[in-house]
């Protein structure tokens, strides 16, 4: 099983090892925790409202020509956005290195986002979200 490092500050997960900054918040290494149950199993009761679902299109309608998408919505049902219970964060990985962190907030959005990736990039896109009441969730799709 590949081992999950929490960030302390900011909640970002590493893979297989502690980094030596955190790629989203900038804390130091220490501040990372080996977390064996830092993403939930994906059958876990909340998954239709929780695993993140990933529809990968090979052209972009905004910069076509040089770019694929990775059009990302939190859950099969979509998920509660509010004060009380939303999706605050999703980040997206590359063939397990972090590529980007999407801040939601609950008032105007959906728990949905769009990613435009160059068009040479290949691998396994990760993406982990994270829900303030039920924790993080995780699915994968080839690019
Ligand atoms: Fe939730």
């Amino acid at each position: 099983m590949e081992k999950t490092f929490v960030c302390s500050v900011c909640g970002h997960i590493e893979f297989g090892a502690a980094p030596q900054a955190c790629p989203v918040c900038f804390a130091a290494q220490d501040k990372f925790a080996d977390t064996p149950d830092a993403i939930k199993p994906s059958e876990k009761e909340g998954k239709e409202k929780h695993v993140p679902v990933l529809v990968v299109a090979k052209q972009c309608g905004l910069i076509p020509g040089v770019c694929q998408d990775v059009h990302i919505k939190v859950g099969s049902v979509p998920h509660p956005m509010t004060v009380e219970h939303s999706i605050q964060w999703i980040d997206v990985y590359l063939n397990r290195v972090f590529v980007a962190r999407y801040h939601l907030t609950p008032a105007s959005l959906q728990a949905a986002v769009g990613v435009h990736f160059k068009d040479d990039q290949k691998g396994k896109v990760a993406v982990v979200e994270h829900c303030n009441l039920h924790g993080n969730w995780m699915a994968e799709s080839a690019l």
